[in-house]
């Protein structure tokens, strides 16, 4: 019960965390060029983010440890580690996410460290914009051949 209850979780805060990141990167792009104050708005946005992608990351975490697709690559690696679908759960998809979270949680606390408004919004704009290229390229997407899962799953 516990397991499709995390799965359909974990899809719906998929798009928590891209909406967070994409909304922080129009802020910055927006700071950037009207060269804006980095306001209490900003620093909420960027602690939502933070809370949002560690929240992501508990979930993927609790999920990688309890998942049959998990335990089927690790009880029968040899084999496993060649075929696509237990390799990508069990290796790529969770290495390259986990790299976006930590990615996520440098470039926000560099961010709270800047002195200046510009770098503030600079810094968050190439950290979480390198953190989503990586989750965009890492989500299994409805449209991939290879390792497709439903955008919106149900509990
Ligand atoms: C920003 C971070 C992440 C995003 C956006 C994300 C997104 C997703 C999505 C959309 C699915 C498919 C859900 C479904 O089948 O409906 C999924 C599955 C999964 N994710 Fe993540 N994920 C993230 C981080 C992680 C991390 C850090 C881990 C582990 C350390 C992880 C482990 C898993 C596992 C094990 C599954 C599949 C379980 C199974 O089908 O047996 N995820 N993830």
């Amino acid at each position: 019960m516990i397991f499709p209850t995390l799965l359909a979780l974990h899809s719906l805060v998929r798009w928590l965390v891209l909406i967070s990141l994409i909304f922080i990167l129009f802020t910055s792009i927006f700071g950037l060029s009207s060269k804006q104050p980095f306001t209490q708005k900003h620093n909420w946005l960027r602690m939502i983010a933070v809370s949002i992608a560690h929240l992501q990351l508990i979930l993927g975490i609790w999920l990688y440890s309890i998942s049959p697709l998990i335990q089927y690559f690790w009880q029968n690696f040899g084999e496993a580690v060649h075929e696509r679908f237990p390799r990508f759960f069990g290796m790529e998809h969770s290495l390259v996410m986990t790299i976006a979270v930590v990615l996520i949680t440098i470039g926000s606390a560099k961010a709270k460290r800047k002195t200046t408004d510009l770098e503030k919004h600079k810094t968050l704009l190439i950290w979480m914009g390198i953190a989503l290229f990586l989750i965009l390229t890492s989500i299994p997407w409805s449209f991939s051949p290879l390792t497709s899962r439903p955008l919106f799953r149900s509990f």
